[in-house]
């Protein structure tokens, strides 16, 4: 494959996206949730949710992580090679539709490391989002 992840990485992202999720914002769900990503450059960047009064302006782990993964890269080509998502209640979640896409916009082969219902699960985001929008 590609993007083949070590298995020293994927560990290193769990333990990343773990410790993000104690910097969650949620006093509306108390469902707190970390994400950090892989750079193609090597780089690890860290995100969390953080929700508002206004519940429809909650913005997600994964996109937070994104968003720093931008503003903490030197040039506009930021690519993720592998994405973490932890979260506080240890109950299965992937991410939600509008990250896959946000995802997809950053690395058409990143992988997607989740809990799932039977553990740690990794997934390409192709397999997430087969049919990933692109201009
Ligand atoms: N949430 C994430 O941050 N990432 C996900 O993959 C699923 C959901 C957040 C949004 C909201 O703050 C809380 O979890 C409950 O939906």
């Amino acid at each position: 494959m590609i993007n083949e992840l070590s298995k020293s990485e994927r560990q290193q992202l769990i333990a990343v996206a773990t410790q993000a999720m104690d910097s969650a914002y949620a006093p509306y769900s108390q469902f707190r949730v970390g994400a950090a990503l892989l750079t193609a450059t090597g780089k690890i960047f860290s995100g969390c949710n953080i929700e508002n009064a206004s519940y429809g302006l909650s913005m997600c782990a994964e996109r937070n992580a994104i968003a720093n993964a931008i503003i903490g890269n030197e040039s506009d080509t930021m690519r993720i090679k592998a994405i973490a998502v932890a979260n506080s209640q240890s109950v299965s979640c992937s991410p939600c539709g509008a990250c896959r896409q946000v995802i997809w916009e950053f690395g058409q082969d990143a992988q997607v490391i989740f809990l799932g219902s039977q553990g740690w699960h990794t997934l390409t985001i192709k397999e997430l989002l087969p049919e990933g929008f692109s201009l």
